[in-house]
């Protein structure tokens, strides 16, 4: 993952690059650097291991009167999140100062080979060799440097690089990692995401795979991977950098699942009217529509539990084969695909790598595309036949929460569409959704209120040895996303089991130290679920269950938290919400760092 934020101009380069910073700690927070570069060519950097609050502190460190710099909040993939192996790095003789997101996967062979020819590393990441080659192949010209480079290079990158010999300025590259470059006036800028420097520019130029830029204060230039200079493509873009505040909240987790029946809203507006469900932005594919003979969902982590129920709906509409997988196995092992393929990609940020190798995988195929995207302007927005966006607004915290249950709706919403424009749902099926639809924010409200209950429960369960999530059906989905939420918040052991499956196996886990989650819908199922319950109770797991349309759930439930009543694929996207609010206050009696979870990063740039 990690972030690169880089700037040519006359402002006060550390400041301007940290505040950059801020803004792109979604993207990894195990350390964080900068290096500055003066008139007179000399590089400085710092950087520190840990969140920036201890970058922080080392700016005064800087020099106040650099020309160029460049920035770098890291997620470890090669090295320990330490001082050393924070960027930027540098060569022995600390002329040239290197940022890098991405995977250099051939680095143990370029590293042996720098070493036999005398080269010393001084840390232990991949990105290192990028210097020391860059160092080798420098004749007076970085950007004739880096093309050398780059076609000895197995992996992903995004770069941004300075040289003391070229004060001033700063070449980029990408390849298969997000980076833009900011056009200003009298200054240029280089990010990962435009939100980094949307404060100063919003004329930016989307990089595409190959290209390297070269930046002064005074201009940029784009180059393509064959060297020939391109026309810049400079796009305004609306992206705000004010991520918004916490306001009266503590966490951004509680306020983003406080938003839930704003965004949920948000994501109907316009899309569900008039008794009936039309998304305008997939005209782009109608000319599709009637030839397709399968359905796939590609996604990662949440946005693949999201994908869960539409799948299933889709499949039972259509009456053809309809699908999720999971996108770093599909990207790789495809099913058959084809123009009658239609692919529906899921994903928050929209730069998710995986998300979007299995988009190319689909593309290669000639495969229609559906992106369903929150980030506008992010890749896999510039990667489908049509973009679908969720309208949820800035999600900070790592956690996904509102960006989930709109996935799981818009995808939803999707398929409808799609039915209806294909002949599969009937104008009076189309209204019986959309009716319930519409009621879907007052029902996340309600649920919110419910979710209360999950604070208490939390204190009573946490100690517990694990929990067993479980279901049936659509409310299965919502059991492995509620599992995913109870570990990645608080750390502690938990796994989504269909219910039916828990014979098999699981069930020997079972006890009084290991509660079973369940999420209780009033489907076709239900009775099954119930006995399986019952099961988990003989051996004497306390079962919490969030339940909707079912009375009497004191019967085979030792904690409940009601719902509103709903068709189970509506119950199952509000039932995520207590589920939401139980690793919240998990998280909370575990002492964790709630929006910024150890280990992770809400953008996952790598493979
Ligand atoms: C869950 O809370 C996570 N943040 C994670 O699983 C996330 O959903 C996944 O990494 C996919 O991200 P995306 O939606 O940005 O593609």
């Amino acid at each position: 993952m990690c972030g690169i934020v880089g700037y040519a101009g006359p402002q006060r380069a550390s400041e301007l690059l940290f505040a950059g910073l801020r803004t792109l700690e979604y993207r990894g927070y195990d350390s964080a650097g900068v290096a500055t570069a003066a008139a007179n060519g000399s590089i400085s950097i710092q950087k520190r291991a840990g969140k920036l609050d201890n970058l922080q502190m080392a700016l005064p460190l800087l020099p106040t009167d650099a020309i160029a710099g460049i920035a770098h909040t890291r997620w470890a993939t090669h090295g320990e999140a330490s001082d050393a192996n924070a960027h930027p790095h540098s060569d022995e003789s600390g002329g040239i100062a290197l940022v890098h997101n991405g995977i250099i996967e051939n680095f143990s062979e370029l590293k042996r080979e720098l070493e036999a020819a005398g080269h010393h590393f001084s840390s232990t990441t991949d990105t290192e060799v990028l210097v020391h080659l860059i160092e080798s192949a420098y004749q007076g010209d970085l950007r004739a440097a880096i093309f050398a480079v780059l076609p000895r290079l197995r992996g992903q990158w995004a770069i941004a690089v300075m040289h003391k010999d070229e004060p001033g300025r700063i070449v980029a590259a990408r390849k298969e990692a997000p980076l833009v470059i900011g056009i200003g006036d009298g200054e240029q800028f280089v990010a990962s995401d435009p939100i980094a420097i949307a404060a100063h520019t919003r004329r930016i130029v989307f990089l595409r795979d190959g290209e390297v830029a070269d930046l002064t204060k005074s201009g940029a230039q784009l180059f393509a991977a064959d060297g020939s200079e391109v026309p810049l493509r400079i796009e305004e873009v609306t992206t705000s950098a004010s991520t918004n505040e916490k306001g009266e909240y503590t966490h951004f987790m509680q306020k983003e699942m406080a938003e839930q029946p704003q965004s949920l809203r948000a994501a109907m507006l316009g899309r569900v009217t008039d008794g009936t469900v039309r998304i305008e932005e997939l005209d782009a594919i109608s000319a599709n529509i009637a030839g397709i003979r399968s359905i796939e969902f590609v996604a990662c982590g949440s946005a693949y539990n999201a994908s869960l129920a539409a799948a299933a709906l889709a499949e039972r509409l259509f009456g053809i084969p309809a699908r999720s997988s999971v996108a770093s196995e599909f990207r790789y092992d495809p099913p058959a695909l084809g123009p009658t393929t239609l692919v529906i990609a899921i994903s928050q940020s929209g730069e998710t790598a995986d998300t979007l190798g299995a988009v190319r995988a689909a593309r290669n195929a000639s495969a229609p595309v559906i992106a369903i995207v929150n980030s506008e302007g992010s890749t896999l927005t510039r990667s489908a036949d049509a973009v679908v966006l969720l309208r949820a607004g800035v999600e900070v915290s790592v956690a996904a929460t509102k960006s989930f249950t709109s996935q799981a709706l818009t995808a939803l919403l999707i398929v409808l569409d799609l039915a209806r424009r294909a002949g599969h749902l009937s104008a009076s099926d189309a209204a019986g959704w959309s009716k319930e639809l519409l009621e879907i924010p007052e029902m996340a409200s309600s649920a919110l209120t419910a979710s209360e209950g999950m604070r208490a429960i939390a204190a009573r369960f946490y100690g517990s040895e694990g929990f067993m999530f479980t279901s049936r059906g659509e409310g299965f989905a919502t059991a492995l996303e509620g599992a995913l939420k109870l570990k990645e918040l608080s750390y502690l052991h938990a796994e989504g089991i269909p219910a039916g499956e828990m014979k098999h196996g699981p069930i020997s886990l079972l006890g009084p130290k290991h509660p079973v989650v369940a999420v209780v819908l009033n489907s076709h199922t239900l009775q099954k679920l119930v006995s399986n319950l019952m099961e988990a109770r003989a051996r004497l797991s306390p079962v919490i269950a969030v339940v909707s349309g079912v009375d009497e759930a004191g019967e085979f439930a030792d904690e409940t938290i009601m719902i509103p009543a709903a068709r189970p694929e509506i119950a199952a996207l509000i039932a995520s919400i207590p589920l939401q609010r139980f690793a919240y206050e998990m998280a909370l009696c575990a002492g964790a760092s709630v929006d910024q979870p150890k280990n992770l990063a809400k953008s996952v740039t790598v493979e």
